[in-house]
């Protein structure tokens, strides 16, 4: 049996739903092996659809118990059943009842998709197309209704049972058994319903919203967890506040739940008014999580619960419109992290994110619009480019019409849409009502897939005191073909020796942005007195390629006086780049130089930002700007010599750092971004001084691994040390493994380190690691943080020439993708820029992405990837 090509779904063929569902009324009992689900069905004809058509319920391994329509058993040539979906042959031209009862294994369920157990406790994940493995169903974001759910358990096994929205009715049944009816008046798509049973504890407060409804929010954490679900908590309630005082959105519910369970396909899901979290993103202490882990259980908190209105109060028609709701939540997640930490710093971090995923997956086979016009697995486009380069054109269309009508846009937009499900053309109207604006060309940014190229040149013409730049943008489409123009808004500016050319004036450019929206533009800048650099792309205006041939003396000039801090950070990972790609001894000298007057001038100033101008260009992103034949041992190599080199030269400066970041003796750990700013500089001075004198430093590392007060720093050490082969790298792995066997989230931790380790003997290591009794592949995490760690995160060893890396990642997936297609077929995407590889690589990786295609019954999620990976160029 060979693997097909599976048949795609077309945003041009959609149409309206046949019929509707207003209510749904659920009483589902659970049990671990034959949970039982009743479902009442409140259905009609949808005036937009076809009159007189069958009715198809969606299904994916059900088992049907029963059917009845308006209270009479169905006659069995009046329907069709099998696992896959329920058809009525002639359904009533009026409103309806269809009363469903099916049975499902919740312990069966490795998918992790529809009902399942994580270590016992129930729970759902519906997005995209799991509440069709529930009960049949037209299962379809455009399809809303009011679900009432009443939920059964066994008491002892099952104290706490969770549904959406408001808690309307519990109790006892007999001596052994209790149930729950939980009511959300809010019509929803299927693919936010949610419930929840299980023995949990939780963490408990109170917020009032701005329209003074007071909620009761809750995290429910596995037993005796409830203090590390503190965190999340206070994330909460932050992120109510600030959606009230940043876009007007108030809570809608008596009762906000998030749930942390422990195997689970990806981050979160935002089910209305009962979140459930991979306990990865919830779970904090400082002795567990690191400075990192707070600021992302903080912004995924924040981006579920921003969901409430950019995702389920206003949801997508379709899934084409996924983008509707995860860019613009991920961009309002983004703000929010920037509001309660250092803008400019968590910029560079959102930026560093994309172009290390989201460049490379558009300049590869699985390129795709932030809108597809088609898929064959929906749940392989939760991507980077529809959520991070989502992210991107609704801050274009801020910069672009202003943060003024901006705010005025979203308001409409939410006005207009409340209660539907709503399409990219009905935001950008939203935008272009408020603004008066035409945004027809700039909608182009949701249909073109690849990254633009921006180049751009300056003359200085001293006797007219003018500096022209000239304005190039170029997107190929995949014939080869120049497309159609995007609107680009390039925010830029002139620095002079000593710093900002404030009197220089342009009249294209305002408020310091100009649009490019042709092919190219040139304009001049007047009243120039001395030759100036230009500072472009400020605050990563597009999400674009820049070509700006800046020699690095300019580059060093940026650094130094630029106003704007991404550019000044921009500059020297420039200059950093170039000295990976083509290493040059001259150039180093003066760029060390550089960096220590940087570091003098102001490293305690702002401490985050130092460590982050410290932190060069990774591999992936020096592979990523080669145009192909990348070698990855010679990207590395350059990369550690560039390191080496740094650490040697600067230092005194990193031992002045680390001296004076120590943290006050007896001070209380706090995750607070100043704090964690410190501790990042002070641990990147402390990896730089390990890469110039890995002797000293593998000292220096144990010795920070043993005074460490809390996770950050611990593991910050551990990865320096991770980094020098020898006895104290072993003993410091071993110790850690010892002190921490009871937490399997931070074992993953240490799995991920070890995967990453860029040696020769890495895979054996992992051969090992994979038998460890706290591996396993069933939990999501655990596969991620071995061998996607591995896959992701060390080129070197899974682009080994042998192809030995290749084969322990497709063997994974094999061994992965009949239990849980959707972590197999993302583990599969490690090999999307495969055809860049130089060619011995590339010809080992093709012949295992072929082996896999000979698998009998592969999933779809993974002979989608697969196809696509090996088709497209
Ligand atoms: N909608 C979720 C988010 O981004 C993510 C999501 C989509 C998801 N499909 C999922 C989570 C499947 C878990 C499993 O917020
Ligand atoms: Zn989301």
């Amino acid at each position: 049996m060979r693997t097909e090509t599976p048949p795609l779904i077309r945003l041009e063929e959609y149409r309206p739903s046949d019929y509707l569902i207003d209510r749904v009324d659920l009483d589902i009992r659970l049990d671990p092996h034959a949970t039982r689900i009743d479902a009442t069905l409140a259905l009609r004809p949808n005036p937009a659809g076809i009159p007189d058509a069958p009715l198809n319920l969606d299904g994916d391994d059900l088992h049907l118990v029963s059917v009845a329509l308006d209270g009479a058993a169905l006659a069995a040539d009046v329907y069709t059943a099998s696992p896959a979906g329920l058809s009525l042959l002639a359904p009533p031209q009026k409103p309806f009842t269809l009363r469903l009862v099916t049975e499902v294994d919740p312990t069966a369920n490795t998918k992790l998709m529809g009902l399942y157990r994580s270590s016992g406790v129930y729970c759902t994940q519906c997005e995209a197309d799991g509440f069709r493995r529930i009960t049949y169903f037209l299962d379809r974001p455009d399809v809303m209704a009011v679900y009432t759910t009443r939920i059964e358990a066994d008491r002892a096994e099952v104290p706490v049972l969770l549904g959406n929205g408001n808690l309307i009715e519990s109790g006892p049944i007999g001596d052994d058994r209790h149930f729950a009816v939980w009511h959300d008046p809010h019509p929803k798509p299927a693919y936010l319903f949610a419930l929840v049973g299980g023995r949990l504890g939780k963490a408990e407060t109170r917020f009032t919203t701005m329209e003074g409804r007071p909620v009761t929010c809750a995290v429910y954490v596995e037993p005796g967890k409830e203090p590390r679900a503190d965190y999340a908590l206070d994330a909460v309630i932050r992120s109510m506040a600030w959606d009230e005082t940043a876009f007007g959105r108030p809570y809608d519910l008596d009762v906000f739940n998030v749930v942390a369970v422990s195997d689970f396909n990806m981050g979160a899901m935002e089910n209305k008014g009962l979140n459930i979290f991979n306990d990865k993103y919830v779970l904090a202490s400082p002795e567990t999580a690191t400075d990192g882990d707070y600021a992302a259980i903080e912004a995924i908190i924040a981006h579920e619960y921003f969901h409430n209105w950019s995702g389920n109060r206003v949801t997508c028609r379709d899934w084409f419109q996924l983008c509707l709701k995860e860019g613009l939540t991920v961009f309002r997640d983004q703000e929010f992290s920037s509001d309660m930490r250092s803008r400019p710093v968590h910029r560079i971090a959102e930026v560093r994110g994309l172009r290390a995923r989201q460049f490379p997956e558009d300049a590869g086979p699985l390129r795709h619009p932030v809108r597809p016009r088609a898929y064959a697995e929906i749940n392989n486009f939760y991507t980077a480019t529809v959520y991070d380069k989502g992210a991107e054109i609704v801050r274009m269309l801020r910069t672009l019409i202003g943060a003024q009508a901006f705010r005025a846009g979203m308001d409409r937009y939410f006005a207009d849409n409340d209660g539907r499900a709503a399409t990219v053309e009905d935001f950008l109207s939203a935008f272009a009502t408020v603004s008066g604006r035409d945004l027809t060309a700039f909608a182009r940014w949701y249909e073109r897939p690849g990254t633009p190229r921006l180049s751009i040149s300056g003359h200085y013409d001293p006797q007219g005191a003018r500096y022209t730049l000239r304005l190039a943008q170029s997107l190929p489409d995949a014939d080869g073909q120049e497309g159609p123009p995007l609107v680009i808004p390039v925010a830029l500016g002139l620095v002079g020796a000593s710093g900002p050319l404030t009197d220089a004036t342009c009249a294209p450019v305002r408020d310091g942005v100009f649009v490019l929206d042709r092919p190219e533009a040139e304009i001049a800048f007047e009243g120039v007195t001395e030759e100036p650099v230009p500072s472009v792309l400020r605050d990563f205006s597009a999400p674009v390629r820049l070509d700006l041939g800046l020699t690095d003396a300019q580059r060093m000039r940026l650094l130094a006086h630029d106003s704007d801090p991404f550019n000044r950070w921009q500059a020297a990972q420039d200059v950093a780049l170039r000295l990976i790609l083509e290493p040059d001894a001259r150039r180093m000298e003066a760029f060390a130089e550089a960096l220590g007057r940087f570091l003098d001038g102001e490293a305690l100033a702002d401490p985050a930002f130092a460590a982050l101008v410290l932190a060069l260009p990774s591999e992936g992103e020096a592979a990523d700007a080669l145009p192909a034949d990348v070698d990855p041992d010679a990207i590395h190599r350059a990369r550690r010599d560039l390191r080496s080199f740094l650490g040697q030269s600067l230092r005194p400066r990193f031992k002045r750092i680390d001296a004076a970041l120590v943290p006050v003796a007896g001070a209380p750990y706090s995750p607070d971004s100043a704090s964690a700013g410190r501790r990042s500089l002070r641990n990147a001075a402390l990896d730089l001084l390990a890469a110039g004198d890995p002797e000293a430093g593998a000292q220096r590392a144990a010795e920070r691994l043993a005074d460490a007060t809390n996770m950050t720093d611990r593991l910050a050490a551990l990865a320096t040390l991770a980094l020098i082969p020898g006895e104290t790298r072993e003993a410091a792995l071993a110790d850690f493994a010892a002190r921490y066997a009871d937490e399997p989230l931070v074992l993953d931790k240490w799995f991920a380190i070890q995967a990453q380790i860029p040696e020769a003997g890495t895979l054996e290591r992992i051969r090992r690691l994979q038998a460890h009794p706290a591996f396993t592949l069933t939990n999501p995490n655990r596969v991620r943080a071995l061998i996607g760690s591995f896959a992701f995160g060390n080129p070197t060893q899974f682009a080994r020439a042998d192809g030995a890396g290749f084969s322990c990642v497709v063997k994974t997936v094999a061994a992965l993708d009949s239990t849980n297609p959707q972590v197999a077929a993302r583990l599969l995407t490690a090999f999307g820029s495969w055809r860049r590889l130089e060619k011995s690589r590339a010809a080992k990786a093709a012949e295992m992405l072929n082996g896999i295609k000979a698998i009998p019954g592969l999933s779809r999620d993974s002979a989608d990837i697969l196809a696509r990976t090996l088709g497209g160029g």
